[in-house]
């Protein structure tokens, strides 16, 4: 098992008997996979932790996905939606504390239009000429991803969930597809965008051979980055009784990421950090080299609640940043304030 854990590590073989095996072991060859990841993540970026902002615009969501708190249906949430000015501002406190890559994240909210976004896109980079603008609210037609990179969004993030059809339709209702997911990752890539997807870990009715195919599915589409967490149960949902996904197989999977894909970005995600206290650390320890400090405003990071006890502080950016900064010291990493391109070639 180890002469396979080093063929991945040399970009040779993808081989879903011998990953199964893995995931099924994986306790019995966790330092091993951790040593070589960390290898790579050194050859490739150093021992660099990119820093994003992340601003949570809106929770509005039309979508009804079964595992998410801020679904349609749930009525138990304060709705809020952010304006351009506040918008704005957000970036502005984050880029005097020194941020270059901001991420706008929000629910598949109807109300803004495509053109209205591609104004947001557009007044922060000329508020911020420089800066990386990321994009992630879900699924949308080509033209208006288009529009959006043409107003200078630089990257994408759509996590595609499942790559296996039947698992997908268990986490969604009827009205989503997974084929216009798919559709909407390779169209991205198509326009530009430097793409990132993802799935969660122990997402319910999630099996090993699942985690294989969406394994699969990363080492051919070679997003230039990927998001993985534990799944999070939240009360409000039809799966609130799902047991929670394992932080330990998170790190793992980050780890075998890592050797299959080792020029691709891995944050070290907010549901990693929910579950415990030194998770972000030990996620960055096991391949992970961002990190997305949230900057929405106080009054409303709150509301923007997708699963139980999402960690949020309450100390201000720049307060956050220090502390982070502190911790990666103390580990051997280092915070970079910079645009953080991903190298993988598209
Ligand atoms: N637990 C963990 N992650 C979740 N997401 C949504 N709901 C949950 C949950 N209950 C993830 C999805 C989505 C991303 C923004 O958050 O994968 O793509």
């Amino acid at each position: 098992m180890q002469r396979y854990i080093y063929e991945l590590f040399l970009k040779k073989s993808f081989d879903e008997e011998k990953l199964l095996y893995l995931l099924n072991n994986h306790y019995k060859y966790s330092n091993y996979l951790f040593e070589k990841s960390n290898l790579l993540q050194h050859k490739y970026y150093g021992n660099k932790i990119f820093v994003r902002g992340l601003i949570e615009f809106t929770n509005y969501c039309k979508n009804n996905c079964f595992y998410c708190g801020i679904r349609k249906d749930n009525n138990n949430l304060t709705r809020y939606r952010l304006c351009k000015d506040e918008i704005l501002f957000c970036c502005n406190e984050g880029f005097n504390a020194g941020i270059r890559s901001f991420v706008l994240q929000g629910g598949e909210d109807l109300s803004y239009t495509v053109d209205e976004i591609a104004d947001i896109v557009r007044v922060i980079k000329s508020a911020h000429p420089g800066v990386a603008i990321t994009l992630s609210f879900g699924e949308h037609d080509k033209k208006a991803y288009k529009t959006w990179f043409d107003s200078g969004a630089d990257r994408y993030l759509l996590r595609h969930e499942s790559a296996n059809f039947y698992h997908y339709r268990m986490l969604h209702p009827k009205s989503m597809s997974f084929k216009n997911r798919m559709r909407c990752l390779l169209n991205l890539k198509e326009i530009g965008y430097q793409v990132g997807t993802g799935f969660m870990v122990g997402s319910p009715y999630q099996t090993y051979e699942n985690i294989v195919e969406d394994l699969k599915f990363i080492y051919k589409f070679k997003p230039h980055m990927v998001g993985i967490g534990p799944y999070i149960p939240h009360n409000d949902t039809p799966f609130k009784m799902m047991e929670q996904g394992s932080l330990q197989l998170t790190f793992i999977l980050i780890a075998i990421i890592r050797l299959m894909l080792p020029e691709t970005l891995i944050p070290a995600t907010t549901a990693v950090a929910s579950l415990s206290k030194n998770s972000i650390y030990n996620a960055v320890l096991a391949g992970a080299n961002v990190i997305m400090p949230n900057i929405t405003p106080m009054e409303v990071k709150k509301q923007y609640s997708i699963y139980n006890n999402k960690f949020y502080t309450k100390m201000n950016i720049r307060e956050y940043l220090l502390f982070l900064k502190n911790r990666m010291d103390k580990i051997g990493y280092k915070l970079a304030f910079e645009r953080g391109d991903s190298k993988m070639k598209n």
